[in-house]
């Protein structure tokens, strides 16, 4: 593995190395006092993002950091990006400059893989456009690996805005892969198109798909990328697909409430769920640091050390 695209390309067993170096990430730091590891000594990663983002952003640069790699963060709205300059260009800047990871969010599906044809150094793909975004993916089955004890034969519920998700769709290779049944419910305005040849199921009615859900992954409203009138107002989103109390209360006890972040509470999310012990969106928000510790792990030493 020399880069990190889609979970597409990810086979099954080395999805599950990831998701147990995590683990092991997890408590190699965990325990100790010095909550770092010497590990990526010397290397240089660049967080090169072309989208507004908080939690992946600062999660991969605290990952970096945790494995002692140095960090540099480009934003390319205070760059020459505003400017004009192409990512090509961007790209062989930061190739002269010897990055031996570049981790990139862009608008454009696609852009990362561009990227791995200008620089030598690992890409990992932190969001491109509504294509991929396999570091949440895997944040998300290794938190249902630890809340529900494993993945094969659980029923996942992915609901609301799958049309504009890259987090859907990492995450339906990704479960789908591990063994999971994936659900796809929203209202068919937000589901896309062409999806015969996915590995899910199809639903538009919530209150029917809950009562044998082990996790329900609720997406936010992306409405940046929505150029249309998808449904008729926010109420009635809510009304139809928004998770609330008494929705909670037809899922099994055992069953884990989970959102990417950031969230539209009161919408695809009642504030009251978001709040309950179910839900997991805070250790998601941990866990993505141990997955993403992994990763760069294995991509930038491939495994040697
Ligand atoms: C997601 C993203 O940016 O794709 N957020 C995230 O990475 N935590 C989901 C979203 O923006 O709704």
């Amino acid at each position: 593995m020399k880069h990190l695209l889609t979970t597409e390309q990810l086979s099954r067993s080395e999805a599950e190395l990831i998701l147990d170096l995590t683990g092991r990430m997890a408590s190699a730091v965990s325990g100790r006092e010095i909550r770092k590891l010497p590990t990526l000594r010397g290397r240089t990663v660049v967080n090169l993002f072309y989208e507004d983002s908080t939690r992946t952003r600062t999660s991969f640069e605290t990952a970096a950091k945790r494995l002692s790699a140095d960090v540099v963060n480009f934003a390319a709205k205070a760059s020459s990006v505003s400017k004009g300059e192409s990512l090509k260009d961007t790209a062989l800047t930061l190739q002269s400059m010897g990055a031996d990871g570049v981790v990139i969010r862009h608008p454009a599906s696609g852009a990362p893989q561009r990227l791995t044809e200008w620089v030598d150094g690992a890409v990992l793909n932190a969001g491109d456009g509504t294509h991929a975004h396999p570091t949440q993916a895997l944040l998300d089955a290794y938190t249902m690996r630890e809340r529900l004890g494993g993945i094969d034969g659980r029923t996942v519920a992915v609901v609301g805005d799958i049309l504009h998700s890259r987090v859907a769709r990492s995450n339906i290779w990704l479960l789908s892969k591990l063994g999971a049944r994936v659900r796809l419910v929203g209202p068919p305005t937000l589901l896309p198109r062409a999806i015969e040849d996915w590995p899910v199921e199809i639903s538009y009615d919530l209150d029917a798909s809950l009562r044998d859900t082990d996790a329900i992954m609720l997406l936010r409203v992306q409405h940046e990328r929505m150029h249309d009138a998808f449904f008729p107002t926010a109420n009635e989103y809510a009304r139809l697909y928004g998770l609330d109390e008494r929705r909670l209360g037809l899922m099994p006890d055992h069953a884990i409430v989970m959102h990417p972040g950031p969230m539209n509470r009161g919408m695809e999310i009642a504030a009251a769920v978001a709040d309950s012990p179910r839900a997991t969106i805070t250790e998601q928000v941990a866990n993505g640091v141990w997955v993403r510790m992994a990763v760069l792990y294995l991509l930038l030493t491939n495994g040697e050390l």
